[in-house]
């Protein structure tokens, strides 16, 4: 794409639709318009980050997700649709991709990925988490061919309350800096890569500004790979005290999973992520970065960092 291009961004005041709008509000000369479709409840509970987004020059459209004239209208002059939709809201892209497809002007649509690789092999066919995401992928399959799409897939979130938080689930994974204790998956030596929230803002940024090199690709991009063990080392670094330790071998996350699923518990979907993580389903023999021109990401110890103080005051991740 030679001109600048205009974007409508769903799901932008959410978990990580809000990292993502501000890496592009922060790239503002690269784009010409950028707008936001946020729903009426939305637009009322979070007027304040809203009124922020409107001073920095982003339109906000408020509609309902599943009314077509709405979305329509929000459409118009639009070329580049960046969705991060939360998991309820997954398979309520496929009539936006439908409506895409409808608007001559869209000629790029990049849907609710920034998680596990959902084509990592032949068993993620079959992974309950990865059934929408499967759906959309498909139904971008079916649009015309000037209508590009480029899947944003970042493994997990590294940024506290995520991979390197404390879990009330602590099962799970779990690294506690008030109590000092953290909960290592698997053996604790698999390797796993993560991505800071701030970088999966700059990986969207990235995908838009080098748009030959990410045209119709799953990316997999990330920040750093490591291990449990190696995480715990460094919190134990950071907070200057040896830490207690337990392990979830991943044959007990495994019948964690198969129960939680059994009970139809909201955490089965976390266990069957956090199993496919520690089964190694976040390496890949390269990461995509540089192909997208990003060569400086946020490390372990800065995750860390911010973890400890997220934890203990607070306050927000910064990278
Ligand atoms: N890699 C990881 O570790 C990780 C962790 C969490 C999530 N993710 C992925 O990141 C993507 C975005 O997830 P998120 O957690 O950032 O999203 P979220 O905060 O739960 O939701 C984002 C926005 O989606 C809109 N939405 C509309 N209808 C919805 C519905 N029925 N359910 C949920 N959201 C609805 C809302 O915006 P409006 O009100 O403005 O419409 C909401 O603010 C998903 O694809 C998810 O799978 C990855």
């Amino acid at each position: 794409m030679s001109e600048k291009a205009n974007l409508l961004i769903f799901g932008a005041t959410g978990t990580i639709g809000s990292y993502i709008t501000a890496a592009i509000v922060a790239a503002r000369p690269s784009f010409n318009r950028i707008a936001i479709f946020t729903s009426p409840n939305t637009f009322n509970s979070k007027a304040p980050a809203l009124d922020a987004l409107r001073q920095q020059g982003v339109d906000i459209l408020v509609g309902d997700i599943t009314s077509r004239e709405e979305v329509l209208k929000a459409y118009e002059g639009i070329d580049t649709v960046v969705s991060a939709l939360g998991r309820g809201a997954i398979a309520a892209q496929i009539p936006l991709i439908e409506l895409a497809n409808a608007t001559p002007s869209i000629t790029r649509f990049l849907p609710s990925e920034y998680g596990t690789d959902i084509e990592y092999g032949p068993a993620s066919a079959t992974e309950k988490p990865h059934q929408q995401k499967l759906k959309v992928r498909a139904a971008l399959k079916q649009v015309r061919p000037d209508l590009e799409y480029a899947y944003v897939v970042t493994g997990p979130y590294a940024d506290f309350p995520f991979y390197l938080g404390r879990s009330s689930n602590e099962q799970a994974g779990s690294f506690d800096a008030l109590a000092k204790r953290a909960v290592l998956l698997g053996d604790g030596q698999g390797r796993v890569s993560l991505s800071g929230c701030a970088d999966v803002g700059t990986f969207v940024v990235h995908t838009l500004t080098h748009w030959d090199a990410a045209r119709n690709r799953a990316l997999k991009l990330n920040s750093f790979t490591t291990t449990p063990a190696e995480i715990l080392a460094e919190f134990e670094k950071q907070t200057g005290a040896t830490w207690s330790v337990e392990y979830t071998s991943l044959d007990k996350l495994k019948e964690l999973e198969a129960e939680a699923w059994e009970k139809g518990a909201p955490a089965a979907t976390v266990f069957t992520l956090r199993r496919i993580w520690t089964e190694g389903g976040t390496l890949y023999e390269r990461r995509d970065n540089e192909d997208i021109g990003v060569t400086h990401t946020a490390t372990l110890g800065e995750l860390v960092t911010d973890s400890i103080r997220a934890q203990i005051e607070g306050v927000p991740s910064k990278h």
